[in-house]
């Protein structure tokens, strides 16, 4: 008998044929994401869950799922995922690491050029029919190349966006809850910092740091009382690292100069008060290139055949409720 999939989305060609032998997969193929109750409804008899970032895996699916083995999340992050609750049921959780670190760190520097060089405020004036032509002081934005970019969270994306800033001959100071090793530190000419320290100093404070009980808010007034009101702050990470409402009021009092964002609070959900032409907003595509979002798939399908193969899934978060 072949195990019983569910995954939540079409996945890509790629994955689809890593699973087609060896188990029977279930796909939700419809644009929209599946409802909750659907989703509920299609875990009861399956041994695994291929899931993205808009499902949560918690007791309540767990309770609906009694024969499920594994989840397999189709992205990096896994605040979706109760993955102490999983390990008290002996379900393995996994994840995408390592495979869009690359590509999401090219996107938090789109964000951070669009901000800096106004390029939303320049493409919707030259696509309205109202331009009128070169003047000197036109969309006059602020320089990238030798300002100080601090990265908070220092880890494969935070250490990858790094690596880019030596292009543009910036100083790179960075803040996280373990200091990198010297080698890497050296290699990337990047500096430790409290945080305290980085937000004082940085022109551009970009955000890798996971969504977990510490970092939920971590950007608070208080944190934007301490930037620069000329620094721009970049999230790619999760949108509720950063206190919405706390960053609506910093921009309005210009506290900080402006904002580029991917991830919100509570998506699809934007707040009026983001909508400002010093702020470049993005629908949650950081990772969002062909050839990275179908590694990201293949990953996945990938943990979901090694466990069922006798093998331990690369990726598993909860190693410890694996026997092999
Ligand atoms: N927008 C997107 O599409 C997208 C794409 C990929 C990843 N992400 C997000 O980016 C996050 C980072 O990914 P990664 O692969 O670099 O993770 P990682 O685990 O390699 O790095 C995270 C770093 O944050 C540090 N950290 C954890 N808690 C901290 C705290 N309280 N204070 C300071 N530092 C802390 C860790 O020590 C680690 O160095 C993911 O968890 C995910 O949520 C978003």
């Amino acid at each position: 008998m072949k195990p019983k999939v569910f995954a939540t989305h079409s996945l890509f060609d790629a994955a689809r044929e890593i699973l087609k032998d060896n188990c029977e997969v279930e796909y939700w193929t419809r644009p929209e994401r599946p409802p909750r109750d659907e989703v509920l409804r299609r875990v009861k008899d399956k041994e695994a869950l291929i899931c993205l970032l808009t499902e949560k895996v918690n007791e309540e699916l767990l309770q609906a799922a009694p024969k499920l083995r594994i989840a397999a999340n189709v992205a990096v992050g896994f605040d979706n995922i109760d993955v102490a609750a999983c390990t008290k049921r002996g379900v393995v959780a996994t994840n995408t690491p390592g495979v869009l670190d690359e590509t999401t760190a090219d996107f938090a520097w789109t964000l951070l050029m669009a901000v800096a060089r106004r390029l939303g405020e320049g493409e919707a004036l030259t696509r309205s029919g109202n331009w009128t032509g070169w003047d000197l002081d036109q969309l006059v934005g602020t320089d990238v190349w030798g300002k100080t970019l601090g990265l908070v969270g220092f880890g494969r994306i935070g250490r990858a966006v790094a690596q880019r800033a030596n292009g543009f001959r910036m100083r790179v100071i960075y803040t996280d809850a373990v200091r990198a090793p010297a080698e890497v530190e050296n290699e990337l000419h990047a500096e430790f910092m409290e945080m305290n320290a980085l937000l004082e100093e940085a022109d551009f404070i970009s955000v890798h740091v996971p969504l977990l009980p510490e970092t939920r808010g971590l950007f608070d007034a208080s944190k934007f009382r301490r930037m620069r009101p000329t620094a721009f702050l970049i999230n790619t990470a999760r949108g509720p690292v950063v206190d919405e409402a706390a960053l609506v009021a910093a921009l309005e009092n210009k506290k900080i100069a402006g904002a580029a964002l991917d991830v919100y609070e509570k998506e699809p959900l934007i707040p009026p008060g983001l909508k400002r032409p010093n702020v470049v907003l993005a629908p949650h595509i950081a990772s969002a290139s062909l050839e990275t979002r179908t590694k990201m798939a293949c990953m996945a399908a990938e943990n979901v055949i090694a466990l069922f193969g006798g093998r331990r899934p690369e990726n598993a978060l909860n190693p410890e409720v694996l026997k092999v």
